[in-house]
């Protein structure tokens, strides 16, 4: 039988409370498809500050590199946010994502039907609906360039760099030319061209790249002005491609056009078949553990994992369509209820609502 290493890192706040759903649904879709699981904790994050003094001890980095693929929930908290830079929570995703080489990142957002009445766009937008993928560059950019502090001419002062190298951007352009061809083969690429060197080296790669993919249409498009068509016109989004930062702010605009930012899954990839799959929300220290998170982010990036690191395709779907069918049915957590809304689902009962229907 096909068995699959998982790390799992539970983390902070909501997040033991949805690996563990997420973990029910891939054992039960996993008896379903004829495979099986092993899957190991480590800690990072809060609960890692807590146990050893840092963010993401050396054991976890060994154990998920040990591992086919890693499954997280969510780290952070109030508790740790007085700490300095280097011993935040943060760190964890950031070290992580940097030792596994995880430069890929994709947040793919879309409009549920069933949901539609949660999005805050006008309704002529949300007839037209959306379903995009974010691809995000992850491990280079202002997120890893030198930063520091010193004395300037006006006084103390802070700064950061973004540096691009050419390799890292072929390496992302051509992960979203790819995924373009497994959807609407449309790629907008997003920069700021207008002012960044490093955007302009971005849009010349970019362009390079795009020659080997004739069959892909590209476009660019300015930041400014894609957070704007975002929320004017978002079925116009296939693939969008962009830098780490522009894709952090990005990313958390489209997950609200969905209407709940509790539905988003993600996966970061680089250049060996293990990921690491976590929701792209935070840990939500206000509803930890009483049992009202939504699973659905969580069980979807499972969903992801199944797919990209084990290639079972049919297993994933499964999962996919049982959550659209539970979202169908009305099944709904709190966030993403009607306000005033009877029978809202704690995060287990929602858990329950798509085992029963994979
Ligand atoms: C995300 C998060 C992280 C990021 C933080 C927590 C470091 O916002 O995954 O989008 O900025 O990448
Ligand atoms: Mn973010």
């Amino acid at each position: 039988m096909r068995e699959y290493q998982v790390a799992l890192i539970r983390g902070d706040g909501i997040g033991p409370e949805i690996v563990d759903s997420a973990v029910t649904v891939l054992e039960a879709a996993a008896k379903k498809y004829g495979f099986s699981f092993r899957f190991t904790a480590y800690p990072a994050g809060g609960e890692a500050i807590d146990k050893t003094g840092e963010p993401l001890p050396q054991e976890t980095v060994d154990g998920c590199l040990a591992s086919d693929s890693v499954l997280l929930g969510a780290v952070g908290g109030p508790k740790w946010d007085t700490l300095p830079g280097h011993l935040r929570p943060e760190r964890a995703l950031l070290g992580l994502r940097s030792a596994l080489g995880l430069y890929t990142n994709l947040r793919p957002a879309k409009l549920y039907p069933a949901l539609s009445g949660a999005c805050p766009l006008r309704p002529d937008i949300v007839a037209k609906g959306f379903d995009l993928l974010m691809v995000r560059e992850l491990t280079g950019g202002i997120y890893f360039g030198d930063r520091g502090r010193r004395e300037g001419k006006n006084g103390p002062e802070a700064w950061d760099t973004e540096c691009y190298s050419v390799m890292e951007v072929e390496r992302i352009a051509r992960a979203a030319f790819d995924a373009a061809r497994k959807r609407r083969r449309s790629v907008i690429s997003i920069d700021k061209a207008n002012v960044l060197e490093t955007s302009r080296l971005w849009r010349e790669t970019v362009h390079r790249v795009a020659a080997e993919y004739p069959d892909v249409q590209v476009e660019d498009m300015l930041v400014d002005n894609a957070a704007m068509q975002l929320v004017r016109n978002p079925s116009r989004f296939d693939v969008v491609v962009t830098s780490n930062m522009f894709g952090d702010i990005l990313s958390d605009e489209a997950s609200q056009i969905t209407g709940s930012i509790g539905l988003l899954p993600s996966a970061s990839l680089g250049g060996t078949k293990r990921g690491l799959y976590e929701p792209i929300h935070g840990s939500a220290p206000d509803i930890a553990g009483q049992n009202k998170a939504n699973p659905l982010a969580t069980i979807l990036s499972a969903a992801m994992m199944l797919r990209y690191a084990f290639d079972e395709d049919e297993a994933a779907a499964c999962i996919e369509a049982a959550v659209d069918r539970a979202l169908q049915d009305g099944c709904r957590t709190a966030d993403i209820a009607a306000p005033g809304a009877a029978n809202v689902l704690s995060c287990t009962a929602m858990t329950e609502a798509v085992l029963a229907r994979l």
